[in-house]
């Protein structure tokens, strides 16, 4: 497994798991996806508190918290959604200081940890006041409450702010070869590393491929209708036959940490295959994948 190191001073795997979607009602399939991934070499594990409105942040800390003696691992997790945990439910988008120093407190608990590693502003728009949430991140860090922080954004006038008021150390962004929207961003993003979520698409680049196609995506996604999705899928087939290898190669080719999201161990280990699989491009390959693709780019939120 490769680790790309971020300026704070510690390494995440460049395959690594995006917890979203392990199945909370089966701890037992949760835990050997996390067992199964840390013995794979996957060393960051991200999670949110909004998901499942606390919830999966309580599973992944107790069952990591299991293997915290035998592995060497990070954790990331997201703030600036404030829930009600006991009604499970949404409340406002809140970046405020007094918010976000009082939900670290919570995601600490629920994770069982003294320290969050990587603590990211979960969205975020221009019209916040960004200065006193960049001033609260900061405080935590030198707090050593959090080691380091990022955000997680499309948005091009709010990336841009932070890339140029703050010191997140990372940005985490849908990032794969039909959702390439993220490439005028990484060209010019010096020391911040980009966390591609969203590497398979749902399952669109992956062996199932087709399958997903039907299911999730009848009305096409972002410029592509259903069956222009399925002709630039039969495109990238006839380059790669495996299709996560291949976007794993595309992100590689970036300088991505790649999030994969997994409801099942079955998935986990076919992502990994496809990782071991996974090569370094040449330009000639990464120009045959641009071709294959749109090149789309964000409309919105750019002043
Ligand atoms: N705004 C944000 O910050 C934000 C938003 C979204 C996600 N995230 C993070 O990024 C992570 C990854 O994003 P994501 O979960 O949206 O994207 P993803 O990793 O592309 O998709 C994960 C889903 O794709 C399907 N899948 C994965 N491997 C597969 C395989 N080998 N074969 C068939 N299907 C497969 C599964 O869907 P099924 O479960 O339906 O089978 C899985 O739940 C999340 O877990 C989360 O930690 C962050």
């Amino acid at each position: 497994m490769r680790n790309l190191k971020i300026k704070d001073g510690f390494s995440l795997s460049e395959l690594s798991l995006g917890c979203m979607n392990l199945p909370l009602d089966n701890k037992v399939e949760a835990e050997k996806i996390i067992e199964s991934a840390l013995n794979a070499g996957i060393t960051y594990f991200d999670t949110a508190d909004l998901y499942q409105f606390g919830e999966n942040e309580k599973l992944v800390g107790e069952i990591l918290s299991k293997y915290r003696s035998q592995y060497d691992f990070t954790l990331g997790t997201k703030v600036g959604n404030q829930f009600d945990e006991k009604k499970q439910e949404k409340i406002a988008w809140n970046p405020t200081a007094s918010y976000i120093k009082e939900a670290v407190k919570d995601s600490l608990h629920r994770l069982r940890v003294d320290q969050i590693d990587l603590y990211q502003l979960h969205g975020g728009t221009i019209e916040d006041d960004k200065d006193e949430t960049i001033s609260a991140f900061e405080d935590l860090k030198q707090d050593g409450i959090i080691k380091s922080y990022g955000i997680s954004s499309i948005r091009m006038n709010v990336i841009d702010y932070y890339k140029q008021h703050s010191s997140i150390a990372t940005l985490m962004m849908q990032f794969n070869p039909i959702d390439n929207r993220p490439l005028e961003v990484v060209e010019d993003l010096n020391d911040i590393q980009v966390l591609a979520r969203g590497p398979v698409m749902k399952g669109l680049l992956s062996e199932k491929s087709l399958k997903v196609l039907d299911e999730k995506f009848d009305d096409g996604v972002l410029d592509y209708s259903n069956e222009q999705l399925k002709e630039t899928i039969e495109s990238l087939l006839s380059i790669n036959t495996d299709l996560t290898a291949l976007s794993y190669e595309f992100l590689r080719k970036n300088d991505a940490v790649i999030v994969n999201g997994v409801s099942s161990v079955e998935q986990l280990n076919s992502n990994l295959k496809s990782y071991d699989k996974a090569g370094d491009l040449t330009d000639e390959e990464y120009s045959r994948i641009l071709n294959a693709v749109k090149t789309l780019q964000y409309g919105e939120h750019r002043i």
